[in-house]
């Protein structure tokens, strides 16, 4: 709430009022690190907005951070375009580059939900390297369980609102007006890697690089299976009680 800059005064009391209710619910949450892994459409940005507010996390989606950076033709944007437009995984170090600095963050003080991150084993060990030195680990893993033959139709069917990273889908999720954002009333678009052909080089890539990652953390006991398959309501289901 507010920005630097912005005096206190000039704060809408209903936002203040909201921000301190929201304050005093999340200071009796606990702590919680949590871990979203799954194939391209499986529901993690679905599902994140609603961990995020019922636990009080930051939401780090390593997908997002990327695109934002080929947006704005950052040195990283440039360097990862090519690989995301391909559908294959960008260079393990620049992600864990983001993820070392974003995880800092005094928004992630509740802890966090990854999103998209670790794809692979050696993100999953330089994150264990980065937490132990905080005298953290991870609390939990959720697995989207899906089979590969349900996602053709919910990645070229969804629409998203890029500024607030919002998602929807022409069947599964429409928006109030078509093409428009629920909130915003702004254009909604197409992500440029949501096509068939991109999709099937960006489940070999999570076979291939992230199923390990599965198997890793199923080895330290933090693993739960969610079925990705069900309406998302009934997923929503499944990772409140996997969290309890
Ligand atoms: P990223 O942005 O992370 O894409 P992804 O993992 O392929 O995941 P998606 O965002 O496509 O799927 P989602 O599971 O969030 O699905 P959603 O909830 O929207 O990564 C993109 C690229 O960045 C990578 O290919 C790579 O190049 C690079 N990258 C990112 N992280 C990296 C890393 N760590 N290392 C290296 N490279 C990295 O759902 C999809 C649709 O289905 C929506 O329209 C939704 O409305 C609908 N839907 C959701 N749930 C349900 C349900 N239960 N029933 C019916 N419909 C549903």
């Amino acid at each position: 709430m507010g920005s630097p800059g912005v005096a206190l005064g000039d704060i809408p009391s209903v936002d203040m009022m909201t921000e301190l209710l929201r304050r005093l619910k999340c200071s009796s949450k606990p702590d919680k690190r949590l871990i979203l892994v799954g194939p391209p459409g499986s529901g993690k940005g679905t599902q994140s907005p609603i961990i995020k507010d019922e636990f009080c996390l930051c939401h780090l989606a390593t997908g997002d951070m990327l695109r934002a950076a080929v947006a704005a033709k950052t040195p990283l944007g440039i360097k990862a375009k090519e690989a995301m437009n391909k559908g294959e995984l960008v260079s393990d170090d620049l992600v864990v580059g983001i993820i070392d600095e974003a995880i800092k963050k005094p928004s992630c003080q509740k802890g966090f939900i990854l999103d998209g991150f670790p794809r692979t084993v050696v993100q999953a060990q330089k994150l264990d390297e980065m937490l132990e030195k905080q005298g953290a680990k991870i609390d939990k893993v959720l697995d989207f369980a899906i089979d590969d033959s349900i996602l053709e139709e919910r990645i070229t069917g969804r629409w998203i609102h890029p500024s607030s990273g919002r998602s929807y889908h022409t069947k599964f999720a429409p928006p109030k007006v078509t093409g428009l954002d629920d909130v915003t009333g702004e254009p909604l678009i197409q992500r440029k890697d949501d096509t068939a052909e991109v999709l099937k080089s960006r489940l070999g890539a999570f076979h291939r690089q992230t199923e390990p990652v599965i198997n890793y953390y199923a080895k330290k006991g933090v693993l739960a299976q969610l079925h990705a398959e069900k309406p998302p309501k009934e997923v929503t289901a499944e990772v409140l009680k996997a969290l309890s």
